[in-house]
């Protein structure tokens, strides 16, 4: 048989190798050169927007809230498809998530309902780009426009994703991306977040290290309550090997997530009842290929099945309304029919880089074989 088929395997070649071996050679293991050369490459990348990096792509959005003054008794709309951080980092500066329905096919929050849940009190919008889709940017920002409301983009997913040309990151308001393992370009733990102008950036530095400024010589005050949220050397050296070669992985999971359509061929659907993705090869950077299953088919028991054929699947996520967390806040089973149904239903399927067409087709036929 072959061997096993992990859904996400991290890119990690020998350039990032050397690079990590350098750093703990140097003497300087902590945020040092390779944390300001990182920052500086991002900014480029992004078409010059202040960037900062951080050691999670959770706090770098928690850390946007904060700057944009967000907390007690304030409300933020965000989808409940998502890693559970999304909603988390809301709680954590003490303020309200609210959440709004998904739209079926993107599987990204419907912006239809993101208006219709706007009350007085609302602040700010956290969409997320589920597989590296974007939602539709022109519509998001003149909703947020419209009612004045600050926009935190949980990119985590969609470094090397586009809206009509324009690198996400490379335009809005704050976009919050993650370097977590499994992700298009990984730092192992790490994340960045770019800002709108250099007062924010300045924040952004106090927050992530316990609030402290530096004036004059030697001196050094303190006068925000900030955290330990700084990137190390090591991370950066990894991330600054990757950032090249970002472009050539983003065209390697296309080819493969079009190999994937071609294999499972015109019928599947039709034959399986499964939904694929949507076929976007214009702006997703194709981090996930997620299906969902048909109604009646018990994912941990597909799951099961797909892993007695030696291939690994992930669940990219449950709704987070229905965690007890969120259940104690008043959350229940019914108020999100969509995110529930596609949450429980949702399988992402192996897609990385150093898989091969065949794997790819080994994938399709154990699918088939589970399903029909
Ligand atoms: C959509 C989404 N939001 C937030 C996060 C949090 O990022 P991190 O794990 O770097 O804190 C992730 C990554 O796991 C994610 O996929």
């Amino acid at each position: 048989m072959s061997e096993f088929l992990p859904f996400v395997r991290p890119h990690i070649d020998e350039a990032a190798i050397v690079a990590v071996g350098e750093v703990l050679r140097s003497g300087w293991i902590t945020s040092g050169p390779k944390v300001q050369e990182f920052e500086k490459q991002l900014s480029a990348y992004f078409s010059g927007r202040p960037v900062r990096t951080f050691n999670s792509g959770t706090c770098t959005m928690e850390i946007a809230l904060r700057i944009a003054g967000i907390g007690q008794g304030d409300e933020v709309i965000t989808t409940p498809i998502s890693w559970v951080a999304t909603a988390n980092v809301i709680l954590e500066v003490g303020a309200t998530p609210v959440f709004a329905d998904i739209d079926p096919v993107t599987r990204n929050i419907d912006l239809d309902k993101v208006e219709a849940a706007i009350t007085s009190r609302t602040r700010a919008i956290i969409p997320v780009y589920l597989s590296g889709l974007p939602v539709d940017m022109d519509r998001l920002y003149a909703i947020a426009s419209k009612h004045k409301l600050r926009v935190v983009e949980d990119a985590a997913q969609a470094i090397g994703s586009t809206w009509k040309g324009k690198r996400i990151g490379s335009f809005g308001d704050f976009v919050s991306f993650s370097f977590q393992a499994n992700k298009n370009l990984t730092t192992s733990e790490g994340g960045c977040l770019v800002l709108n102008n250099d007062d924010e950036a300045r924040l952004a530095e106090k927050y992530r290290l316990q609030g402290v400024t530096r004036s004059g010589f030697d001196g050094i005050e303190v006068d925000v309550l900030g955290g330990k949220f700084n990137m190390t050397d090591i991370a950066a050296a990894i991330g600054l090997s990757q950032l090249p070669q970002l472009d050539a992985i983003t065209a390697r999971r296309h080819a493969l997530a079009r190999h994937y359509f071609a294999a499972f061929g015109a019928d599947f659907e039709r034959q399986t009842g499964v939904q694929q993705p949507l076929k976007d090869f214009e702006n997703t950077n194709w981090h996930m290929f997620q299906i969902v299953l048909p109604h009646g088919v018990v994912r941990a028991e597909f799951m099961e099945k797909m892993k007695a054929r030696n291939i690994g699947c992930g669940v990219h996520y449950p709704s987070i309304h229905l965690f007890k967390l969120y259940r104690e806040r008043g959350f229940k089973e019914g108020m999100f029919p969509i995110a529930e149904s596609v949450g429980r239903r949702i399988v992402t399927l192996p897609l990385f880089p150093a898989m091969t067409e065949a794997d790819v087709e080994r994938v399709c036929a154990a699918v088939r074989a589970v399903l029909v």
